[in-house]
């Protein structure tokens, strides 16, 4: 089993203004046996709070998964993919195609996220966009791969 953690990147959910419906979307589909959410929190969209949080949860919290939020668009204060390109050490270019491709069939919008997925040391960030329809189909997209992408990078794999 993995552990991971949400977080969630939006000013108005963070004020309290909007309710936030993502994180049990996100615990809905990622859930046990195979993972488990150990951590949930909302930011504003802060460029330097997020890179804070996502360098604490890999280095201290050493958590296997981050899974972040929304802020992945082309308004000025969607930086979540800018804050997690500065924190990673390798990027998964895979995933975010994946997730491209998913949603290439359900919006036209889905050339407007940015999303990125990378390792910073052994643990695997990978943004979503931010609503619960977008989380739902891009999550589910990359499901598949995603339970052995973490035991590579956590070395648990069997050689063959
Ligand atoms: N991808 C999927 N699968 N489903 C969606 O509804 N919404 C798009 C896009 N990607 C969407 C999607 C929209 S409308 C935007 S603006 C961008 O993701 C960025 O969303 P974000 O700013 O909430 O991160």
């Amino acid at each position: 089993m993995f552990n991971y953690a949400i977080v969630i990147a939006s000013d108005t959910r963070s004020s309290g203004e909007n309710k936030d419906l993502c994180i049990d979307t996100i615990q809905k589909i990622l859930k046990e046996p195979h993972y488990q959410c150990v951590y949930e929190n909302i930011l504003p969209d802060d460029k330097d709070r997020l890179k804070e949080e996502l360098i604490h949860l890999a280095d201290q919290e050493k958590v296997n998964l981050v899974i972040t939020s929304g802020g992945t668009g082309l308004a000025p204060r969607d930086v979540t993919p800018d804050a997690t390109l500065e924190v990673i050490h390798r990027q998964v270019p895979g995933i975010s195609m994946a997730m491209l491709l998913a949603s290439k069939e359900k919006t036209p919008m889905w050339m407007l996220s940015r999303a990125v997925a990378g390792v910073r040391n052994q643990t695997l960030i990978i943004n979503l966009p931010g609503s619960p329809k977008a989380v739902e189909e891009c999550l589910t997209a990359i499901l598949q791969a995603l339970f052995h992408g973490l035991e590579i990078i956590n070395n648990i794999v069997k050689q063959h």
